[in-house]
């Protein structure tokens, strides 16, 4: 899908990658590159890397140019120094660019001044957040003002969230009209953080003084913590990262500004047969042990392998586990036919959509970051509003996100059941 770009006023570059040195970071410099190359000319999208390094920002540079063939990437791109301890460093970064893409994290330790920098600074924000901590109490801290100054902030835009919240919206809005492999050290931090901190969540969740959403239809009735999924064919557990949060917050968005009906939804993950399950129930209990306390949580952030059974590394996922991982979500949607009265008995209408993709850490999350960039640059008249904190759904609903997703390699596709 072809795509334009025009500069405000007095900001030399479309698009600023901040945390560019980072594992995730240096994939989506790479991205960036790649969708710049797909229109020269002289609307082409201008870019620019940032962070604190600048000798390692030159070598991400330097990597790219090679494994791209793109010699101009070591001239051409500008480097931008800029800490998130520094503040303005962080102001003059973001007068610069339309739109900041933060690899920055642990969000809940980095997260916060850069959502600043681009509020106060007119800079649309954009991250790769799984982690609803931080996620909700962005929207909680700056929505009014990212709506006065006119500015998106648009968090958990990566493999967090984006296949699960569009995938929703993806199954609601399909034909039958329904109601109702490895990763990097920083992401098993957000993880061991996020456990430790899990009350938190909830007393945040308390200062949105949100009212219950309303249960359309038949209640969907909850499955217990451990149950084999027909489906799947396999044993399945609740799947405890930032889908559900956002999802949630999309739902309410849609219900309170569209008045559309929320869909109940619940998430699963598939963990295969029962010796997987005996591994991940021993595992997770001494998980969850050892983020209570501050010792365990330094053990477990300094042996990531270890107590992860080598899902997570400091060295991250190698090129070749990258190539050989892809991933698939499933919705299994039930609703009612058209004229059908949703208080009256069950569902009648069943669907199933399914997104895949490629490798979901780094090469699916890299592509959804970077096509949420260039939909916001392109199709800024359709999302809500003028400005706020969004999740991708709210954001996007109204855009070609979707297709322009599917272009890039992650597809979506719905069929009855
Ligand atoms: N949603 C998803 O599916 C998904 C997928 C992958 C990753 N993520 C998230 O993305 C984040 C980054 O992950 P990662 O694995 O790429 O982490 P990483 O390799 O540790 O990279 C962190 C980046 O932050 C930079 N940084 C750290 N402190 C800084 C500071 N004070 N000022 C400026 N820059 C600073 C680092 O710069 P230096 O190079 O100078 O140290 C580096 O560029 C994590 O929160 C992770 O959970 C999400």
């Amino acid at each position: 899908m072809a795509a334009l770009f025009h500069l405000s006023a007095g900001r030399p570059y479309h698009i600023i990658v901040f945390g560019a040195s980072g594992f995730t970071g240096q994939f989506v410099v790479e991205e960036v590159a790649r969708c710049a190359a797909e229109c020269p000319g002289s609307s082409s999208l201008k870019w620019a890397v940032a962070g604190r390094s600048r000798r390692r920002l030159e070598e991400v540079l330097k990597q790219a140019a090679g494994r791209l063939s793109m010699p101009e990437l070591r001239t051409d791109i500008e480097i931008i120094v800029a800490d998130v301890s520094i503040e303005e460093s962080l102001a003059i970064m973001c007068q610069q660019g339309v739109v900041i893409l933060n690899c920055v994290g642990p969000y809940r330790f980095y997260g916060e001044p850069v959502v600043k920098a681009c509020v106060e600074n007119g800079a649309h924000y954009i991250d790769i957040c799984g982690e609803p901590q931080f996620l909700e109490q962005m929207q909680l801290e700056y929505h009014s003002k990212a709506l006065a100054r006119g500015v998106y902030v648009i968090g958990s835009c990566g493999f967090d969230s984006i296949p699960a919240d569009l995938g929703i919206l993806y199954t609601q809005s399909s034909s039958h009209p329904l109601q109702g492999s490895s990763g990097h050290d920083a992401t098993w931090q957000s993880a061991v953080y996020g456990f430790a901190d899990s009350r938190s969540l909830c007393q945040l969740r308390k200062k949105f003084g949100h009212k219950p959403l309303p249960v359309v239809g038949a209640k969907v009735k909850k499955r217990g913590f451990l149950f084999f999924s027909k489906e799947l064919q396999q044993y399945v557990i609740p799947f405890m990262g930032s889908d559900p949060s956002v999802v949630r917050r999309t739902q309410r968005f849609l219900y309170e500004e569209e008045q559309q009906s929320p869909v109940q939804y619940s998430a699963y993950v598939g963990v295969g047969g029962l010796f997987s399950v005996f591994k991940l129930f021993c595992g997770g209990l001494l998980f969850w042990f050892m983020v209570k306390f501050s010792l365990g949580r330094r053990l477990l952030t300094m042996f990531p392998s270890f107590f992860s059974f080598g899902m997570f590394s400091k060295a991250g996922p190698t090129m070749k586990q990258i190539e050989d991982t892809c991933f698939s979500l499933t919705f299994y949607g039930e609703g009612y036919s058209e004229g059908r009265d949703p208080s009256q008995g069950r569902p009648d209408a069943r669907i199933c959509t399914q997104v895949l993709g490629a490798e979901p850490g780094y090469v699916a999350t890299v592509s959804a970051m970077v096509q949420a960039a260039v939909t916001l640059l392109n199709e800024l008249h359709s999302l809500p509003r003028r400005g706020g904190v969004y999740s991708p759904g709210s954001a996007f609903y109204k855009t070609s996100l979707i297709d322009r997703l599917h272009s890039h390699g992650i597809m979506f596709s719905v069929r009855n059941y």
